[in-house]
């Protein structure tokens, strides 16, 4: 069986600005599986969201990505991103409105189907009972996981996260990473996530990617330390350590 979902061949990504260009990627290349949880480390402005928006669709590029099965030429409910920004729900319609909302674009009229599928995204996040309320009236982290709702209603196939938790403090970005992880495995959804963090990466990854500053991937490793992953767990620390100087902190 083939379980490839997502393979990137040969990607390169130049910027193009009135008289200069600057090539932020060169030939990557990656192949992804279903249900990875892929954790990409590295320094700032080596080219990690330029990876991420690629995939997502929002660039042209030069090379090949291919997501379940077809060639990425835009953005496509496949590939559902979710942003840093707290602020990608619509203010005006209620949570369980936002999640329908993409599939009633989509031409599902059926007002119980949508009822379920939504109410069943709210369950997978947690957050069953908030159909009703409308954004301003839940916390950045629980509008954060209304979006992640949304993709999982969509049945996207895959999430893809550039730094969403990088604002938060300490304690909300370690709940949602809880619950990150509880989304994943529950749902088998594949995740591509960007963080600078290590730790993050290590708690929430099944796989481990590291880019250098010219935005090669120089580490691209299985996460073998086995969840809950602390910082007390075997392997953490001799992991923490190699990945912190290939990122050459
Ligand atoms: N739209 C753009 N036009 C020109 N240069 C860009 C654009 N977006 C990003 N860059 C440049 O590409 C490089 C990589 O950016 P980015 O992918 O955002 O890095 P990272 O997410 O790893 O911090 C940076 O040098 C940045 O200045
Ligand atoms: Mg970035």
């Amino acid at each position: 069986m083939n379980k490839e979902i997502l393979k990137i061949e040969n990607l390169t990504k130049t910027y193009h600005s009135q008289n200069v260009s600057a090539t932020i990627l060169k030939n990557i290349n990656l192949t992804i599986e279903k249900g990875e949880f892929v954790c990409i480390l590295g320094p700032s402005g080596c080219g990690k969201s330029t990876l991420i928006r690629c995939v997502a669709g929002f660039e042209d590029f030069e090379g090949k990505i291919t997501a379940c099965g077809k060639e990425v030429k835009k953005p496509g409910t496949d590939r559902m991103m979710v942003f840093q920004d707290f602020n990608q729900l619509y203010p005006w319609k209620t949570v369980e409105k936002n999640i329908q909302y993409p599939l009633k674009v989509q031409g599902m009229k059926d007002k119980k189907m949508l009822k379920e599928i939504s109410d069943d995204a709210l369950r997978k996040v947690d957050l069953d009972g908030k159909q009703k309320n409308y954004p301003h009236e839940l916390s950045g982290g629980m509008k954060q996981r209304v979006a992640i709702a949304k993709a999982l209603a969509l049945k996207s196939d895959i999430i893809l996260m550039d730094e969403p938790f990088a604002a938060l403090d300490a304690m909300t970005r370690n709940k949602l990473q809880a619950e990150l992880h509880l989304i994943h495995e529950q749902s088998g959804v594949t995740v591509i996530f960007i963080t600078h963090n290590i730790q993050e990466a290590l708690v929430l990854g099944t796989r481990v990617l590291v880019m250098d500053k010219k935005g090669n991937i120089i580490i691209d490793e299985q996460n073998r330390i086995p969840k809950p992953v602390t910082p007390a767990s075997e392997g953490y620390g001799e992991t923490w350590n190699r990945l912190h100087d290939a990122l050459g902190q």
